[in-house]
């Protein structure tokens, strides 16, 4: 897939975090000794995990909310109790891992690159503020990002649309005018649907999802391409 960009630039550039800027799987890759050999396995399961809680809190209604770290934190201790993983040491550990994930390495040239056109780059992201605070600076981002967005504004988790219309009132402009960039396809697929030019993010060489690859504006292996893509 490779479409043309026809209305450049865009007036911002909106980054999903966990799994699209930050490798999720880096918390558990820097504990792989401890976990043995099975760490991928355990790593995607908590990320499955993690999100299926997001969803049933979400869809269950909004006395049933809380926030992502709590998401984060259950799915780890359902799946090293379903992994025969008992550690408690290496619990805390990972936990803490979680909350220093690496960017990719392309993210700060690319973060700068925006910055440097003058394109504002925000993250609009299910984590709660203080681990999106944390993650950035741990990752050396934090002062390349206009706006750091949490779904904990609107107290439900992505896909409600009403966690997609907060780009658009953070920067008060059209969804059309945006660029959105994820790696989860369940995530590209409602931004699309809010209206944001969407890029997926596809390192693994992933199948399509949703329809996406008829609705994408681009679908890309990694993130270099964005400064391009907006208009940089
Ligand atoms: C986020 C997760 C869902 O950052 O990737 O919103």
């Amino acid at each position: 897939m490779n479409r043309s960009h026809g209305n450049m630039p865009v007036q911002a550039v909106i980054f999903d975090a966990y799994g699209t800027l930050l490798d999720v799987n880096s918390a558990m890759a820097a504990h792989a000794a401890d976990l043995g050999p099975q760490w991928p396995r355990i790593s995607a399961d908590w990320r499955a995990k993690q999100l299926e809680y997001s969803w049933v809190r979400s869809l269950t209604g909004p006395t049933h909310h809380e926030d992502f770290w709590r998401c984060t934190r259950a799915a780890l201790d359902l799946v090293l109790a379903r992994h025969g993983v008992r550690n408690a040491l290496l619990r805390d550990l990972l936990l803490d891992a979680y909350l220093r994930l690496d960017a990719y390495p392309e993210v700060p040239g690319v973060l700068r690159a925006l910055r440097h056109a003058g394109i504002p780059a925000a993250i609009l992201s299910n984590g709660s503020p203080w681990m999106l605070d944390t993650a950035t600076q741990a990752a050396g981002i934090g002062l390349l990002l206009e706006a750091v967005i949490s779904v904990e504004e609107v107290g439900v988790f992505k896909p409600d649309p009403r966690v997609y219309a907060l780009a658009c009132r953070q920067f008060g402009t059209a969804a059309s005018e945006m660029l959105y960039v994820s790696s989860n396809p369940w995530d590209a697929q409602a931004a699309v649907h809010h209206g944001f030019q969407t890029l997926r993010i596809n390192r693994d060489g992933a199948p399509d999802e949703y329809g996406l690859a008829a609705m994408l504006l681009d679908e890309l292996p990694d993130l270099s391409r964005i400064p391009e893509l907006a208009g940089a």
